[in-house]
């Protein structure tokens, strides 16, 4: 199909909120993505941070395949062996106390379980999350996402919460008090801009936490599964809060996202307080399952930071030598951010890009953000900088 039948044929069909590139994606290998007319690219991007074992590994393929061909869907009202492998997978990939998990769909549904969760274990009804935090689009995750590009059109409908500054435990300190059910905060702000804390502030947020009996929710849906250099970003710092959120990565591209948690913790909900059709199911379960096996076979997320580092290293060397177009260059492990300086050259950066087989993800204006998959061939992530980066000196 071409492109611009593509184009005319969605125009009075698709729900016109999203900006589409202009390529028709038919086939994904790797990191490489082909689109209708055969070209080629160099995915650095990876779904939005999800294809971290790469488009279609085969062991993936092969998972999915032979699952769908024995039992796709039975609701949680029964026991299935995916699940009970995928919860003991998570129990054993968090810190010693998160013991329990409910698998959902979408990064979005975590927070909300999380949030529930919060409101259950403490009877408190506030949060407070940080400025420039992303956690999803539903009503609940949007409350405390730090953005108002998000929010505010749809203010009317969300109840209160409060936004400090990221990485200022004072100003968390100021906002947390005995009404807070829970601090809601990433471990590395991605969709704001690759921020990433001083450290020690995860385990300063987890002494605010203790003081005032709120709870601390690490939302990990794109810094974990291996993209920070550790399968859980919070292991930087070695912390263990009360609830972590997981998607995007932990599915490979099958859609399946977790909140997990403490046994103390889990004892406050009953049946039926949640639930969900689809969370959980063996398809998405046994997608999960090998995803968290090839991650820890392949040591994807040592690879992520021995690569993230020389990416790192190669992009604050293009930044000395460019002082007048990079601001800054931050990150962790294969999440990384190039800091421009001018928003306006970032404009037509990803279609440029695009042009030149590359794509590459801009965000928070002016922040373009490498996060390929974690096993990603070195020669294709550092041709793919580097055409980039041929275009930011353009
Ligand atoms: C930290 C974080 N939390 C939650 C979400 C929402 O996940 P989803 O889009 O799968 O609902 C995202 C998505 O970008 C995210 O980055």
């Amino acid at each position: 199909m071409k492109l611009e039948t593509a184009k005319s044929q969605e125009a009075s069909r698709f729900l016109p909120v999203v900006n589409r590139l202009p390529a028709i994606a038919v086939e994904g290998r790797g990191s490489r993505l082909t689109d209708a007319d055969g070209r080629e690219y160099i995915d650095l991007m990876a779904g939005w941070g999800v294809t971290c074992i790469g488009h279609s590994h085969p062991a993936l393929v092969e998972a999915v395949s032979a699952q769908a061909g024995r039992l796709m869907q039975t609701t949680n009202i029964f026991y299935t062996l995916p699940q009970l492998d995928l919860i003991e997978r998570l129990a054993e990939l968090a810190p010693q106390a998160i013991t329990r998990s409910f698998v959902v769909s979408t990064g979005t549904e975590a927070v909300e379980g999380a949030l529930k969760l919060a409101h259950r274990a403490t009877g408190r009804p506030h949060f407070v999350s940080t400025l420039n935090s992303f956690h999803g689009r539903t009503l609940g995750a949007l409350r405390v996402t730090g953005q108002d590009k998000h929010r505010s059109i749809f203010q009317d409908l969300m109840l209160p919460s409060t936004v400090v500054p990221f990485d200022d435990l004072d100003a968390m300190r100021g906002a947390v008090d005995s009404e807070t059910a829970a601090v809601i905060v990433e471990p590395v702000q991605g969709e704001g801009g690759v921020n990433v804390p001083r450290d020690g502030y995860l385990a300063g947020l987890r002494e605010i936490c203790d003081a005032s009996g709120a709870l601390l929710i690490l939302d990990e849906v794109q810094t974990g599964m291996g993209r920070t250099g550790r399968m859980l970003a919070l292991e930087h710092e070695g912390v263990t809060p009360d609830v972590i959120t997981l998607g995007k990565g932990l599915g490979g591209g099958f859609p399946v996202a977790a909140f997990l948690t403490s046994d103390a913790v889990a004892q406050t909900v009953n049946i039926g307080d949640h639930g969900t059709t689809y969370g959980g199911n063996p398809l998405a379960c046994a997608a999960a399952n090998t995803v968290l096996r090839i991650l820890t076979e392949e040591k994807l997320p040592e690879r992520a930071a021995r690569l993230g580092a020389q990416l790192t290293d190669h992009l604050k060397g293009f930044a000395a030598e460019h002082e007048d177009l990079v601001e800054e260059v931050r990150g962790r492990g294969l999440l990384v951010g190039l800091v421009l300086r001018d928003a306006e050259k970032c404009g037509d950066l990803v279609l440029r890009a695009l042009d030149q087989g590359v794509i590459v993800n801009l965000t928070a204006g002016r922040v373009v953000r490498f996060f390929p998959a974690l096993n990603i061939p070195e020669e294709d992530l550092m041709r793919g900088v580097e055409t980039v980066l041929s275009l930011v000196v353009e």
